[in-house]
């Protein structure tokens, strides 16, 4: 089993509770890693080094496995993420119809690029590949919900809507 060392330790006290708080909610098995790691990301927090590191150590696994997976699934990520994460499918469908002009609304709108969040914490925006919704391209994941048949302007009045939950708290 792996130590932390003591500073890290001390600098990641809020991580260190949320570790333990989903493995305490999950069970400290191996087979808890996926879940373990999807609480961590429902919170906003980066499953970086350290965080690989601690889930690894209370699960009993080896880090490597922890980074196997958190890095095939990329929708596990490795960054810190805003409030909401928006994720724009650039496979054929809705490449195909028209998926670069909404990326670049976007862009645009958010005032940031893929792979970036927003200055006040709120948007994540990145790029997915196929979200199961090529009946209605071009399409994005807004959290876990799936939009389809994209306009600049109903990515305006969902990005809208959004702003306007987190303004009224
Ligand atoms: S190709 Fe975009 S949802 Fe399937």
């Amino acid at each position: 089993m792996l130590t932390i060392p003591p500073d890290v330790a001390e600098a990641s006290a809020d991580l260190i509770a949320a570790v333990d708080d989903a493995v305490a909610y999950r069970g400290p098995y191996r087979g808890s890693l996926i879940p373990v790691l999807q609480d961590l990301r429902a919170r906003h927090l980066p499953l970086d080094g350290t965080a690989m590191q601690l889930v690894a150590d209370r699960l009993g696994i080896p880090p490597v496995e922890v980074f196997g997976v958190v890095s095939f699934y990329s929708f596990l990520g490795t960054n810190a993420t805003g409030t909401h994460t928006i994720r724009l499918c650039r496979t054929l469908s809705c490449e195909m119809a028209g998926a670069k002009s909404i990326a670049a609304h976007l862009e645009e709108v958010l005032g940031v690029g893929f792979g970036g969040t927003t200055a006040d914490g709120l948007f994540t925006l990145e790029w997915a590949n196929c979200i199961g919704r090529c009946d209605a391209p071009p399409a994005m994941l807004v959290d876990q919900r799936a939009l389809g048949h994209l306009t600049p302007a109903s990515v305006d009045e969902v990005i809208g809507a959004l702003r306007a939950e987190a303004a009224e708290g």
